[in-house]
């Protein structure tokens, strides 16, 4: 028996920067959040070291920061969608910052500014070294808790979402404690985050499936690049699942890549070395350890003793791996870190079904295009989430009953392991057409035991289009087609369409 609840407001799926964003929105609607984790375990932006990126420095400019934007993507960022949402950076951090997000500030009382790869000036607004994730996110939780039109439940997992006769989105399908149970409301926002979790080797939750994904695609929603994936160049390499990470920012402050011999190999990869764009410094890493050269992170010059107070989040996973990053070189390996692809949504969430919005990692704006530059995920989580609540508070209830949604199967544990094992090894770091074939063949196999399951569906939506993109651009590199091809183009997929045989 499924039971059914009716929401007189926004339903958010999603508790991370983006879901709380939106539900902070709301008003005077309600909000009612639907979290699958116990709050902060299931949401990457708790875990975010860097902080959030807005031209907050004196001489830099929201078009310096778009402008940057557009570089680091490799040919795929909307120009008009950076312009927007870096215009909207500076009221993003100080909204944050009116939440209680503790920005560290210098001696003025001015945001205190990291430096990270790609960028033109040091904008990245940052809590106590390397926490600024977890500072945001417990600003954001005490407001959104604190707020008597906001309801946030949590052990609620999505299932599918729910659509009328007409197509409108009306709701999800979720598993409860108490069964499944129909969500109905208004209007839906899916800021259900990324996908690291479909890989062996991440630096997301592993919880992180792609579920919010895969039900829109499966909903009827156009989904946009699914194939781009950014891999973290310096993910710790200690055998951890998920990895900890080994923020950017240290390369900033300059500590060098370095190989088993102590020799700083950046130099012979990019003009920029340990400050390369992501996708450059993520495959030179992973060229040195298929050469047996090996990469680590040296840190002891530039950050030395000041390790503890500076980066006290990487310094604490760093020792309980019994390395010591004030005396030896960190191991580092590159790691899935973020998904540019996602449901095709414009800086509102407006996605193509009506009633659905998306906002944060698992939207796709084209904020990002093939490479997202660093720590432009808070901010277009925090602009975006926030828009996309403003516009699904003037959604009207259209009264109608919402159709049965048929729920899809979970993968059992070894399945899930041999899903992740086989999207680490063939639409990793450097893809091909016979890995990608292969990855396909697992899929169509687990599909073939087990049936159809949400990772299994945003799997194959990055297996396809990785196949499908004959060239390398950003994030997504093919040995087998090393060069970019012209014109650039995003991939736009419709799943429903699709089947139906129309082109979407
Ligand atoms: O390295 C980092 O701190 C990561 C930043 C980001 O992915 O935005």
């Amino acid at each position: 028996m499924i039971q059914r609840i009716n929401h007189d407001g926004v339903l958010i799926v999603g508790a991370g920067l983006a879901g709380l964003s939106a539900a902070l929105a709301c008003a005077p609607r309600k909000a009612l959040v639907l979290a699958a984790q116990p709050l902060f375990k299931g949401s990457s932006s708790a875990w975010a070291q860097g902080g959030v990126a807005a031209a907050l420095a004196p001489n830099d400019h929201a078009s310096i920061h778009a402008a940057d934007t557009v570089s680091a993507g490799a040919g795929l960022v909307t120009a008009s969608v950076a312009d927007d949402i870096t215009r909207r950076g500076v009221a993003a951090v100080d909204r944050l910052a009116a939440f209680g997000a503790p920005f560290d500030r210098d001696n003025k009382g001015h945001y205190a500014l990291n430096l990270e790869a790609a960028h033109t000036f040091p904008r990245v607004a940052r809590v106590q070294g390397d926490g600024a994730g977890q500072a945001i996110m417990e600003a954001m939780v005490a407001a959104a808790m604190a707020d008597p039109l906001i309801e946030i439940r949590t052990g609620v997992s999505l299932k599918a979402l729910l659509k009328d006769a007409s197509g409108r989105v009306r709701g999800v399908l979720a598993e409860t404690a108490a069964g499944l149970t129909e969500f109905v409301a208004p209007a839906t926002i899916l800021a259900t985050g990324g996908l690291g979790g479909l890989y062996a080797v991440t630096t997301n939750p592993r919880e992180l499936r792609g579920e919010g994904l895969a039900a829109a695609a499966l909903a009827g929603a156009d989904i946009a690049d699914p194939e781009f994936v950014q891999f973290h160049p310096t993910a710790i390499d200690v055998g951890a699942d998920p990895a900890p990470l080994a923020t950017e920012t240290l390369r900033g402050v300059g500590a060098k890549l370095i190989d088993k011999t102590g020799h700083a190999f950046m130099s012979a990869y990019h003009a920029k070395t340990e400050l390369a764009p992501r996708d450059i410094v993520a495959r030179a890493i992973h060229r040195q350890r298929i050469d047996g050269l090996g990469a680590f992170l040296d840190a002891r010059e530039a950050v030395g003793k000041d390790f503890p107070q500076r980066f006290p989040a990487v310094f604490a996973a760093c020792m309980a791996a019994a390395i010591d990053p004030r005396k030896q070189p960190i191991p580092v390996a590159p790691a899935v870190h973020y998904h540019m692809g996602g449901i095709a949504a414009d800086v509102h969430g407006r996605t193509s079904l009506p009633g659905l919005f998306a906002a944060g990692e698992c939207a796709s704006t084209g904020l990002h295009g093939a490479n997202r530059l660093a720590s432009n995920s808070l901010l277009e989580a925090a602009v975006c989430g926030q828009l996309a609540g403003e516009a699904a508070r003037e959604v009207a209830d259209p009264g109608t009953a919402p159709l049965p949604a048929a729920p899809v199967s979970t993968l059992p544990p070894a399945a899930m392991a041999t899903l992740r094992e086989a999207l680490s090894r063939d639409a990793g770091v450097i893809r091909d057409a016979e890995g990608l074939s292969r990855l396909i063949v697992v899929i169509d196999d687990l599909e073939a035991e087990h049936s159809r399951a949400l990772p299994l569906v945003a799997a194959r939506l990055i297996a396809s289009a990785a196949l499908a993109r004959q060239e390398s651009r950003g994030g997504h590199y093919r040995a087998d087609f090393p060069n970019l091809s012209s014109p650039s183009r995003r991939t736009l997929i419709n799943l429903v369409q699709q089947s139906a045989g129309v082109a979407a």
